[in-house]
């Protein structure tokens, strides 16, 4: 019931085959060397892949073009276990629960479809990633040296992490963010 979802409220829904631009665009938003519309259809089309887009309502008359996009998450099942391959939130809605709320639609998802665990890995700089896949049960259990090529071409190491899926508590996937998502966050840094 579009006329009745309240402002500020999040989607997660998956990706379709209108969303590639989006997607595209996100991610460039989100990482300085960004995927193309044909790179991430590849990866999607990829057996076992699947996409989420966390869209927020804005507002507006029956909601209608008043979804903006502001996270992404892509991850891939291949029997039971999973890799979570790219997470972005669009700047102005970090620190706001989007990131958690993504992490958790894709472990939820990966757990539907027969993984157990879920992969991922991290720039060893990226000590916010590492805060937020900690903080929902993700831990270290390698060390990739040289992994990620910069768009400097220089070179840096990511940790692999782990998470037991099992683990997760059963419940539906989550439709709505933490309260107070009522605005873009103010870039001060
Ligand atoms: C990493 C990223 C997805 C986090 O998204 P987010 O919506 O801001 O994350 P959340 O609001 O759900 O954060 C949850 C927790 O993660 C940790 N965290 C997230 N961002 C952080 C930051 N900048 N500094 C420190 N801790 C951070 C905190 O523990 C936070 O909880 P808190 O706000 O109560 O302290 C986002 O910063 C991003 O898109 N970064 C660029 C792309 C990227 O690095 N993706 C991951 C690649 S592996």
């Amino acid at each position: 019931m579009l006329g009745l979802r309240r402002a500020g409220s999040l989607q997660i829904r998956p990706v379709g085959p209108f969303d590639l631009g989006r997607l595209a665009r996100l991610h460039r938003r989100c990482f300085a060397e960004p995927w193309s519309r044909a790179d991430l259809a590849h990866l999607l089309a990829m057996p076992g892949s699947f996409g989420l887009v966390a869209r927020l309502y804005e507002g507006g008359l029956a909601g209608l073009d008043a979804l903006r996009g502001v996270g992404f998450a892509i991850a891939r099942v291949v029997r039971d276990e999973s890799e979570l391959l790219s997470l972005g939130v669009a700047p102005p809605w970090r620190r706001r629960r989007v990131g958690s709320a993504l992490l958790l639609a894709a472990m939820e998802r990966a757990r539907a479809a027969g993984a157990g665990v879920m992969f991922l890995e991290v720039a060893v700089d990226n000590q916010s990633a590492q805060d937020l896949y900690a903080a929902h049960g993700f831990e270290r259990v390698g060390l990739r040296p040289d992994y990620y090529q910069r768009a400097d071409g220089s070179r840096i190491g990511a940790f692999t992490m782990r998470c037991e899926l099992d683990r997760l508590p059963q419940r539906p996937l989550p439709a709505t963010a933490a309260p107070g998502l009522d605005g873009p966050r103010p870039i001060s840094s």
